[in-house]
């Protein structure tokens, strides 16, 4: 048995912040954040919406490319850290939102920037294991909002958006593999706090915090580890991968892991430019732009990556 992907879906919010809008914000150039992060403008989610709004919205239209009702959705998993409640989860919150039947497991997965391939192979997993026949996976996350406005070290990075992928049992592959780890040891380096209720000053301690250089280069390290591996295991090599679909966090890592494949930049999708580093959202509103535009075509092979808070890294290789 495997599961294979039969529609995807995205949303962003309306509100655009471009680099020029962030240098009325923070001490920063357009100039030093695009050549730094390869980032122009994102989306910022404003009170019309939340985690859990935009993955419905996502899963919508993701559901309307795989011609099917929400009703036959038997799993909901969403990759977010940054849904507005402890709980209820986002998940539980989509399936009511969506109609999907009660009783169907719905919950989220916390991975940081990894969420949606975590979830991805979660999904994959239960599939396999003949528990579920049609899985709705999401990655959304909010984490703009995460960020001290004042700071330019982070704000400049993050925006806000979700991405949904149906995947249905299937007798042909479909996810070849998914691979998912973590590293507890370096979690001091990238963190967001969860400020403590009737605790003003925890709120402003809470703000994410990133040792950029640092994650960078674990990041680079561990991305092409992890995709090497992925191949390794498939027995495939660098040249049947058609499209690269990498975590969006800066374009500087994404031509590296691209290099270290032999890959042209032709081949790798990137929507970094116009939303930034959306965390979770990143892999899967990428995948869903490249699907839609004709650039990934079925039977064609796909290498999917990322790298995020814990640390926690992942890929996935997919006949789509
Ligand atoms: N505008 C202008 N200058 C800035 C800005 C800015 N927005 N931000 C930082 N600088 C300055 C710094 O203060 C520093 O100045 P100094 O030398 O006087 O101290 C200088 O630029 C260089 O700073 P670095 O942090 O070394 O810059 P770097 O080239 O590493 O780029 C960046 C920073 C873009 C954050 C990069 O390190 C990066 O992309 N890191 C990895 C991000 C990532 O992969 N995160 C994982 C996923 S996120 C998640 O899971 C939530």
């Amino acid at each position: 048995m495997f599961s294979k992907i039969i529609g995807t879906g995205s949303y962003f919010p309306p509100q655009i912040r471009s680099n020029k809008d962030l240098e009325k914000m923070v001490e920063t150039t357009d100039d030093w954040i695009t050549e730094r992060t390869g980032i122009k403008e994102r989306r910022i989610m404003d009170e019309n919406d939340t985690v859990s709004s935009m993955s419905t919205k996502a899963a919508k239209k993701a559901l309307e490319m795989a011609g099917i009702d929400a009703s036959e959705i038997d799993l909901v998993i969403v990759g977010t850290t940054s849904h507005a409640r402890a709980f209820p989860s986002a998940g539980c919150e989509v399936q009511r939102d969506l109609g999907i039947p009660s009783g169907v497991p719905a919950f989220d997965v916390a991975a940081a920037c990894s969420g949606f391939c975590y979830a991805l192979s979660i999904g994959d997993t239960f599939i396999k294991a003949g528990t579920a026949k049609k899985a709705l996976i999401i990655g959304a996350d909010c984490l703009s909002h995460l960020m001290n406005p004042t700071d330019r070290k982070t704000i400049v990075l993050f925006g806000d958006g979700a991405g949904a992928v149906i995947i249905e049992a299937t007798e042909t592959p479909g996810i070849l593999s998914t691979h998912i780890h973590a590293d507890g040891n370096a979690s001091e380096l990238l963190k967001a706090e969860m400020p403590t209720r009737g605790n003003e000053e925890s709120v402003h301690d809470a703000w994410g915090h990133m040792e950029g250089n640092q994650v960078f280069k674990v990041a680079v390290t561990k991305l092409s580890e992890v995709v090497e591996t992925t191949l390794k295991l498939n027995n495939a090599e660098k040249s049947d991968i058609d499209w690269l679909i990498p975590h969006q966090a800066n374009m500087r890592i994404i031509s590296a892991v691209a290099k270290k494949l032999d890959m042209s930049m032709d081949q790798v999708v990137i929507n970094l430019d116009k939303y930034g580093n959306t965390s979770a959202a990143t892999v899967p509103t990428a995948l869903d732009e490249a699907i839609r535009d004709g650039r990934i075509q079925r039977g064609q092979t796909l290498l999917l990556n990322a790298f995020g808070a814990g640390f926690t890294w992942a890929s996935a290789l997919i006949k789509y």
